[in-house]
């Protein structure tokens, strides 16, 4: 067995699970289990399964260029075969063609492809031609197109893009939605504080720096083997928590004693953040209609030791009915609305393949009717904050300019839009903070 071919067939491996509906982090969980990959090796995975999913549309042009064949004519298996070795090649600079080849076909003779080895190793060997003699496809001299091949994003994200935010950034948000993700932590300031928690990390030999501007914000240098596994996890010391997200809690300002709805809350980044902001002393309802998530919430509570938090499944659209009580009952609500998600995408590597203009379209509606239906349940003297993870105008802005119009009581405090960005680690990120007219 030649060095390096478990990794790549674990790579394989985990584009096979995305294919059949698997979330590219549960793929990768699911397949690392079965082996025994040091920290060093699941970096490589994680890389090179990843950016061959991520690049999936830039990947199917190299396999249409090297091959008699094209990729949707190709049999599943051998596309994405064909995909881990056609990264290596493209996208891993490190790697000599040579061993990229060699570990790529092995995978292909080792497993139920062994009668494609022959295409297998004819096709990068035809593809590493191309790369030193500079014979690249050809693509069309549409900037739009170009670059929804070159950064592999559907084409109508690439045009929406540019309709939302103009030429100067679109490109470089295209880009960024391909950057490697931060590894961000939050603080559980209950516990400890920023300084004591970096020593820990340095005495474990972790790499790792305070985020400046944000009071309690960690980020990783560098991938941890498992992140449950790093110190201070299971004592409830930090969350994982990107630093966009991060920001979103304290804008609600919230204080002790307070009545505060989370209405989309799990699985509890930002109702935990609430809950340690206020010294774990308030009134939290986190709501969420996914069982699933809310056990994770759930666990975070016992991990983290906050006792301010009641959980309640439920669908947010129907508060009211299950307790009118909850009319004008609350200090703060925090909606952090279901979303599209287009701000996280560098985060999660396969959204982009299954999102569509419908989606955001069912999205938009679900979101108008959760802020119509637990405005009500606002003090008068109350701050409701929504939020998203996308930067889509439909899920942002137009709709909170839309909703405001129609809610003549109400009025805009504030908005921001968080842009990815090659220059900024973090997600994209939307807020409006909303409040009765005095
Ligand atoms: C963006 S996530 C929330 C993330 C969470 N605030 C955090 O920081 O960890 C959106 C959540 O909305 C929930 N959701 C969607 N529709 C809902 C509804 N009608 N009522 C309640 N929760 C809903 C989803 O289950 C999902 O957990």
């Amino acid at each position: 067995m030649s060095l390096g071919y478990l990794q790549r067939k674990a790579a394989w491996e985990i584009l096979l699970k995305v294919s059949s509906g698997d979330f590219s982090d549960h793929a990768l969980e699911k397949v690392l289990k079965n082996y025994q990959f040091d920290p060093l090796d699941i970096a490589f995975i994680t890389e090179l399964s990843f950016g061959c999913i991520r690049y999936r549309k830039f990947l199917d042009l190299w396999v249409d260029h090297t091959s008699k064949i094209t990729h949707k004519k190709q049999p599943p298996k051998l596309r994405w075969l064909l995909h881990v070795g056609l990264y290596q090649l493209l996208k891993m600079d490190k790697i000599p063609f040579r061993a990229a080849i060699s570990t790529t076909v092995e995978v292909a003779k080792k497993t139920h492809l062994k009668g494609l080895t022959g295409t297998v190793n004819a096709i990068l060997r035809n593809a590493s031609k191309k790369i030193n003699h500079e014979i690249f496809p050809k693509i069309s001299s549409d900037k739009k197109e170009k670059i929804s091949y070159l950064e592999s994003l559907p084409l109508w994200l690439v045009n929406d893009l540019y309709k939302w935010v103009g030429n100067n950034d679109a490109e470089n948000i295209a880009k960024a939605f391909n950057k490697k993700p931060s590894i961000d932590l939050r603080i559980n300031q209950l516990k400890t504080d920023l300084d004591e928690f970096m020593k820990v990390l340095h005495e474990n030999k972790i790499d790792a720096e305070i985020i400046k501007d944000f009071n309690n914000g960690i980020t990783l240098k560098s991938n941890p083997r498992s992140i449950k596994k790093l110190p201070g996890y299971s004592d409830g010391l930090w969350t994982i928590q990107d630093r966009s997200s991060q920001w979103v809690a304290p804008l609600l300002d919230p204080k002790q004693g307070e009545k505060i709805l989370d209405a989309c809350a799990a699985p509890g980044s930002k109702s935990t953040h609430l809950a340690e902001l206020v010294n774990d002393s308030a009134e939290i309802l986190a709501v969420d209609r996914s069982e699933k998530r809310l056990k994770i919430l759930q666990s975070n509570l016992e991990r983290l030791n906050l006792k301010s938090i009641n959980i309640l499944k439920a669908d947010a659209t129907r508060l009211i009915e299950l307790n009118p009580n909850f009319i004008s009952y609350f200090d703060k609500i925090l909606l952090d609305a279901p979303c599209s998600g287009i701000g996280t995408l560098s985060r999660n590597p396969d959204s982009r393949w299954s999102l569509s203009k419908e989606k955001i379209k069912s999205l938009t509606l679900l979101q108008e009717k959760l802020l119509q239906s637990i405005v009500p349940l606002l003090k008068k003297d109350g701050t409701l904050v929504y939020s998203t993870c996308t930067i889509c105008p439909d899920e942002n802005n137009f709709l909170i300019e839309r909703f405001i119009e129609k809610n003549k009581d109400l009025r805009l405090v504030s908005q921001k839009q968080i842009l990815p960005s090659l220059d900024f680690p973090g997600d994209g990120f939307y807020s409006a903070i909303i409040s009765y007219k005095t």
